[in-house]
């Protein structure tokens, strides 16, 4: 990655603090993007911002623990005031395409739980139609997963499952993650509904209609787009 691309990721990172006030519950994203949130969120923290942190992922719980960010735990309740995340495509609709760090499905239910939906990307994400430079993830349950691969296959995508040094990669649920291989997606809503029809597939990797604020580091600056909808 160019070293331009780290500086527009953190550019869009420090922005969306813009979106974090003091007494709220933040949802943590998964991923590099995110990790400069957490660096810029760390300090505010220490001069007395009162957050609730719910990370995304073992990786970010981790991660804010270290910076002294505090955490609500897997099973507590939370009300999320506002979800920051980073996202490996965006649409023009602002729908997304996640998991590329296979944090998929605890970023949707947090996302989804979330009255603010914030992504903060670099304009390298921004696509005119999701799933062509990107492969989709899928999070799948291990337990008759090759059939899982096949059903999938009938839509007309190629399912790979991921790995990780020659060993099935493994998500914080213990899932499998099965990248999407195909043609360019037009009717994101429909293929998701597709996906979550078939018995095995716990969970896509699709945000349909959940992007509340995008924040896009450009070289000319950062830049915030809202969708059409709730301008
Ligand atoms: C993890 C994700 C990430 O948000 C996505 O992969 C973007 O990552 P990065 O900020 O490193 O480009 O969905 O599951």
């Amino acid at each position: 990655m160019k070293p331009e691309t780290w500086n527009l990721k953190k550019a869009a990172a420090e922005k969306s603090l813009e979106c974090i006030h003091d007494g709220n519950t933040v949802g943590l994203g998964t991923g590099s993007t995110v990790r400069y949130l957490l660096e810029a969120l760390a300090p505010r923290v220490q001069e007395g911002l009162r957050i609730q942190g719910v990370p995304t992922s073992q990786e970010t719980a981790l991660m804010a623990s270290q910076l002294h960010i505090p955490i609500l735990q897997d099973e507590d309740y939370w009300s999320v005031d506002v979800a920051i995340d980073g996202a490996d495509e965006v649409d023009p609709q602002l729908n997304l395409i996640k998991g590329g760090g296979g944090a998929l499905l605890r970023e949707k239910i947090i996302a989804a739980n979330a009255k603010q939906f914030v992504v903060i990307v670099d304009d390298g994400k921004l696509v005119s139609s999701l799933g062509v430079a990107f492969p989709l993830p899928v999070e799948v349950t291990p337990f008759g997963w090759p059939s899982t691969v096949r059903a999938i296959e009938q839509l007309g995508y190629r399912a790979t499952r991921r790995e990780r040094n020659g060993q099935a990669f493994v998500t914080d649920n213990q899932h499998y993650i099965l990248d999407l291989h195909g043609p360019a997606i037009a009717n994101p809503s429909r293929l998701a509904q597709q996906l979550h029809d078939i018995p095995g597939v716990v969970e896509s990797g699709l945000f349909v209609g959940m992007t509340s604020t995008l924040i896009v580091g450009t070289p000319q600056g950062v830049v915030v787009h809202r969708p059409p909808s709730r301008v």
